[in-house]
C-alpha cells in the first residue's frame, strides 16, 4: 500500500503555518525533519511530569525519568538492530559520535603512521576531527575518490586502502547528493585489511533500513534531530569490545566509578561516555520517534521517498539550463536532489524558492571538498521526507520556472 503522506502530515504541527502567505512546502529534511505531535508532547511531558536529573536521585520523578531515557536507548538499539541497548552511547548529534570516536578510540590507539580514510563525499564532521587527529599524532588522513556523479568507486576504494589502514570512515548516505554508498562492501573491505569501520549515518538512519549487524560496522554515528526526535540527541553505536576498550572523552559526574583526589576508575559502558547532565527531555523524547517511524514502516518510506525523488529528478531534467548532481537513478540515491541552474547563484535560487513557501538549502552544504570535486561553489538542495507529497514537488515545479522566468535563464539577449 502506498504511503499515505497526506494523512502523516496532519501529525506535524509546523504544517498549519504559512510561509510568505502560502502553505509551507518543507523540503529540508536533510539538514532537520519536522517533528510530529507524539515526539513534541514526549518532550513537554517529560518537564511536565518527570523532570529530574537521572542517575543521581531515589526518588520517584528521577526513576521515571531515568527509565523514559533508557527506553529511548532501547529504541535505538532496536531500531539499528544493535544486539543490545549498552552498544548504544547518547551524544548531542553525529558531529559528537565522530569526534567520540576520535577522541576515545582513534587518540588511544592509533599512533604516527597509521592512516584513516575518508571518501570524497563526506560532510566535514567526517572529515575535520580525523584532521585535527592527523595535526596531533602524525596519522595519516587519505580518501577514496568518487566518480563524477558522487558515487564511491570500489575499485578505487580497494586501491585506497593499505596496510597502515586503521580506520575506515565514510558516510552511509552523502548528505549533499544523496548517493547511497556499499556500506556492506566498504566495511568488508576495512575488515580484510585488519582497519575498523565507522559509519556515518546522519542521512541513512532516519530513512533506510538500518542493521548494524548485517553491515559488521564496527561504529555507526547518528542524530535524533533528522529522524523526527528533538534535537540535542543523538547516538554511537560501537561494538561492545570496542566501547570497553576506549577512554572517555569528556571528564565529569556520571562517568566515573570512583574518585580519589588525584585520579579516577571509569563507569561501566555506556555511561562511561556520558559526562555531566543530559538534554534530559530530548533524550527521553527520541523513543516517541523511533515508535513513529516504526509504524509508518522503513520499507514503505523508502518506497514513498524514492518515487518523490524520481518525481524530483524527472522536473529538474525536463528543464533547459539545470544541472542535476549525483546519480539520475533513484534507486541510486535518498531522498536528496542537488542542482544548480545557470547563472543563478544558489542563495537567490533558495530566495525565491522561500517566495513562495518552499524551503530549500542551499550552499556548500559542510561539503566543501566534495563541491570542489563537482566543480562548484554550491548547490540548491531539495530533500524528502514522509511527510512530503507529490503537491510538493508540483510547488516545486512552479518555483523552478518562476526561478527561470526571473533571470531569463534560456532566454538569448
Ligand atoms: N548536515 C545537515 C545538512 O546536510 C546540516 O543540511
Amino acid at each position: 500500500m502506498a504511503f499515505a503522506a497526506a494523512k502523516a502530515r496532519a501529525d506535524f504541527p509546523v504544517f498549519n503555518r504559512r510561509v510568505k502567505g502560502k502553505p509551507l512546502v518543507y523540503l529540508d529534511s536533510a539538514a532537520t525533519s519536522q517533528k510530529p505531535w507524539s515526539v513534541i508532547k514526549a518532550l513537554t511531558a517529560y518537564y511536565e511530569r518527570q523532570n529530574a536529573n537521572i542517575h543521581r536521585g531515589v526518588h520517584t520523578l528521577a526513576e521515571e525519568g531515568e527509565r523514559a531515557i533508557e527506553e529511548s536507548r532501547a529504541k535505538a538499539a532496536r531500531f539499528v538492530n544493535a544486539p543490545k541497548p549498552e552498544n548504544m552511547v547518547f551524544v548531542r548529534n553525529t558531529t559528537e559520535a565522530v569526534n567520540l570516536v576520535a577522541h576515545g578510540w582513534a587518540r588511544k590507539h592509533l599512533k604516527a603512521g597509521d592512516e584513516v580514510l575518508v571518501t570524497e563525499l563526506e560532510h566535514h564532521s567526517n572529515l575535520v576531527p580525523w584532521q585535527l587527529l592527523a595535526r596531533d599524532k602524525g596519522v595519516r588522513l587519505r580518501q577514496i575518490p568518487v566518480d563524477d556523479q558522487g558515487r564511491i568507486d570500489l575499485e578505487a576504494a580497494r586501491k585506497a586502502v593499505t596496510p597502515k589502514t586503521r580506520l575506515v570512515a565514510f558516510t552511509a548516505m552523502s548528505n549533499a547528493l544523496g548517493t547511497l554508498s556499499p556500506v556492506k562492501e566498504l566495511v568488508d573491505l576495512a575488515h580484510r585489511s585488519g582497519a575498523l569501520a565507522l559509519v556515518d549515518g546522519a542521512q541513512w538512519v532516519p530513512h533506510l533500513k538500518t542493521d548494524v549487524q548485517a553491515w559488521g560496522c564496527d561504529f555507526l554515528a547518528f542524530s535524533g534531530h533528522k529522524m523526527l526526535a528533538p534535537a540535542g540527541v543523538g547516538f554511537l553505536y560501537g561494538k561492545a569490545e570496542l566501547l570497553e576498550s576506549m577512554d572517555p572523552f569528556l571528564g565529569g559526574g556520571g562517568m566515573i566509578q570512583e574518585v580519589w583526589f588525584d585520579r579516577s576508575t571509569w563507569n561501566t559502558v555506556p555511561h562511561r561516555f556520558e559526562a555531566g547532565t543530559p538534554s534530559l527531555g530530548d533524550y527521553a523524547a527520541f523513543g516517541a520517534a523511533v515508535d513513529y517511524l516504526e509504524a509508518c514502516g522503513l520499507d514503505a518510506l523508502r518506497a514513498h521517498e524514492e518515487a518523490l525523488t524520481g518525481k524530483l529528478l524527472g522536473v529538474l531534467g525536463a528543464e533547459a539550463g539545470v544541472t542535476v548532481y549525483g546519480p539520475l537513478d533513484p534507486k541510486l540515491r535518498g531522498g536528496v536532489v542537488s542542482f544548480n541552474i545557470e547563472g543563478v547563484h544558489p542563495h537567490d535560487v533558495g530566495q525565491i524558492f522561500d517566495s513562495e513557501g518552499v524551503a530549500i538549502r542551499v550552499g556548500h552544504h559542510c561539503c566543501q571538498p566534495l563541491m570542489r570535486r563537482l566543480q562548484t561553489g554550491g548547490t540548491a538542495r531539495a530533500s524528502v521526507y514522509l511527510y512530503n507529497t507529490e503537491e510538493d514537488v508540483e510547488v516545486f515545479a512552479r518555483a523552478l520556472k518562476k526561478v527561470k522566468g526571473f533571470f531569463k535563464v534560456g532566454v538569448k539577449s
